[in-house]
């Protein structure tokens, strides 16, 4: 049994999550549950793999060997039932990084591009930042659920200046692990329309007892050859410093494409430890992996009942993936810089802000609850009494 309570000192660790907390929330005296990663220390085994390969001393150029792509490919089949192949997968240092790189190769400057909001924020600067416009498909909160609205789909996408979409499946921040129905009815829409499906899938392996993810590419031979999938195991592994994602793509012209571009700006070689790490955690991590997803799903549930029973005015939203899990605010009958003011200066709590997710995100929080039970408690009770005194 792996211990996920055992509590880390990640301060002088050069941590995002951490040590920019004071510049992106205006003081360091609050607990940070914001950027995504996770406060569990990596099994041994992962440990291991990456003093092994330091120990050797020597950090030259490095390839990717075929083992590093069956690592791969076992992955797929046995989490995921899916069957891919060694030479439709294809490295790439982070998935933000895929996305920008899939915009600028498969589109064109100008061009439309879906997005369902609200959404992981930095999906709005890979379609804006190069140069094309967004065409916001909003998720619709129905029945205490969030869900695809496909009218609006179709209507979007079938404007010819629309090319791409890039879906968020697990989505990030409203958690829902899209089902076959739902998956199969965008890529009818997309494959009608001739919209090429970008499916950011690096959430796939954190999806709770309830639900099963389905891959895009999974649903049917034309979707197959209209997507590119991109994923990683960093949120998984919490390896997101290591710089471990990958594509899969069946159009043979397309992936050509991407591998020259990869090599023009010189990142088709590996760094060494992300190599060897990605190969380790994918043979040595199918417990290590089943272990957190049952902690994180205590832990989610945990944070539901808390909130339910004693916060009035906040909504947490029983996620079915991720470790991220979307606050709806709107019942504290504040403003949204009010909410903000709310979390940082009086419960003392760095939580990601549902407007940088989009105007639909407005007066929501987003909380990472990838943490010891015991910071989550203390975190919790926090809340509590934030929301207590601002009702006295
Ligand atoms: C949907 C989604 N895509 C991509 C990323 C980041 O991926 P990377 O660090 O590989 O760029 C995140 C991180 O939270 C995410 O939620």
């Amino acid at each position: 049994m792996y211990d996920f309570d055992k509590l880390v000192d990640r301060s002088n660790s050069s941590s995002v999550k951490y040590e920019e907390t004071g510049l992106k929330f205006g003081r360091n005296d609050i607990m940070p549950f914001w950027v995504a990663d996770m406060d569990f220390k990596a099994p041994d085994f992962m440990i291991e793999t990456l003093v092994k390969r330091a120990e050797h001393g020597i950090f030259g150029y490095t390839k990717r060997m075929p083992d590093f792509y069956d690592s791969i490919v076992s992955w797929l089949k046995t989490r995921h039932d899916l069957e891919v192949k060694r030479e439709n997968i294809e490295y790439g240092p982070g998935v933000v990084f895929l996305l920008n790189m899939m915009v600028r190769l498969f589109t064109e400057p100008n061009d439309k591009i879906i997005i369902q909001t609200p959404v992981y924020y930095p999906f709005f600067s890979v379609v804006e930042g190069n140069n094309r416009r967004i065409m916001e498909n909003t998720l619709v909160f129905k029945d205490g659920k969030y869900t695809m609205d496909f009218e609006d789909l179709e209507a979007k996408a079938s404007d010819p200046e629309c090319t791409m979409m890039i879906l968020c499946s697990p989505h990030n921040p409203v958690g829902r692990v899209w089902t076959k129905e739902e998956l199969t009815k965008v890529s009818e829409i997309c494959n009608r329309n001739n919209v090429l499906v970008l499916a950011d899938e690096i959430h796939f392996d954190l999806v709770y007892s309830e639900s099963k993810h389905i891959s895009y590419a999974s649903i049917s031979e034309e979707a197959k050859a209209n997507s590119i999938t991109c994923t990683a195991p960093s949120k998984t592994f919490n390896i997101a410093g290591l710089h471990t994602a990958y594509c899969i793509m069946y159009n043979e012209e397309r992936l050509t494409k991407y591998r020259n571009a990869l090599g023009q700006l010189d990142l088709n070689r590996s760094n060494s430890f992300s190599r060897e790490i990605t190969q380790s955690v994918y043979e040595n991590g199918s417990q290590w992996v089943d272990e957190l997803v049952d902690y994180l799903e205590g832990n989610r549930n945990y944070i539901c009942d808390f909130i339910t029973k004693n916060i009035k005015g906040i909504t947490p939203h029983k996620i079915e993936a991720t470790y991220l899990m979307w606050l709806d605010c709107s019942g504290l009958g504040l403003e949204s810089e009010e909410i903000e003011d709310l979390f940082v200066n009086k419960a003392k709590l760095a939580l990601d802000c549902g407007r940088w997710f989009g105007k639909s995100g407005d007066k929501f929080m987003r909380i990472n609850f990838a943490s010891p039970r015991s910071m989550l408690e203390t975190a919790m009770k926090n809340l509590e009494r934030a929301v207590k005194e601002l009702k006295k």
